[in-house]
């Protein structure tokens, strides 16, 4: 089943979501299978359960876009536990479509969290992965990437979006 994705301004976005602790949930294997499915519709390559209004601590990142079956991630609980070198690019947001800024973000990016079956890992990625990792974790604890933008820059976005959901352009 493929969810509506929650724009910004709906305070879902903006809190920091539950801990996951029951992993003999069936309905938590098909919530990771429904969040690829959502995705995979919305041409993502990460995406938070906060972002179809779950607030569980759940993502799932897919650097090919589907191309690469291997490349499916599923962090329960993440925290990011190192950050190594930095990079600045484009990133953008699937609740904040049609904008996109500069962030700066770690070069390597090192993750700890659980699987599907509550096993706990620990994975190390760069460059988009590395990106992933911490936009995604951050999306656990309530944080957008436009609060690593400059507040002029995030005060232009707020108000357009503002204009936009005036305008019913924004649901
Ligand atoms: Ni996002």
């Amino acid at each position: 089943m493929v969810y509506p994705i929650v724009k910004y301004g709906d305070p879902v976005l903006e809190r920091e979501a539950e801990t996951v602790t029951d992993f003999d949930d069936p309905e938590l294997h098909k919530l990771l299978e429904d969040m690829f499915e959502s995705m995979y519709a919305a041409k993502g390559v990460g995406l938070a359960a906060p972002q179809i209004g779950i607030a569980r601590k759940i993502a799932v990142i897919d650097c090919s876009n589907g191309q690469n079956p291997a490349e499916k991630l599923v962090l329960i609980n993440p925290q990011v536990v190192k950050v190594e070198g930095k990079q600045v690019g484009e990133e953008g947001c699937l609740s904040i479509p049609g904008f996109r800024e500069q962030v700066k973000r770690g070069k390597r990016v090192t993750v700890r969290a659980q699987n599907a079956k509550g096993e706990p890992f620990e994975m190390t990625g760069e460059d988009l992965l590395a990106r992933a990792f911490q936009h995604e974790t951050d999306h656990l604890y309530g944080r957008l990437y436009i609060s690593h933008i400059s507040a002029l820059k995030r005060d232009l976005i707020r108000r357009k979006v503002k204009k936009l959901a005036r305008a019913g352009e924004w649901a």
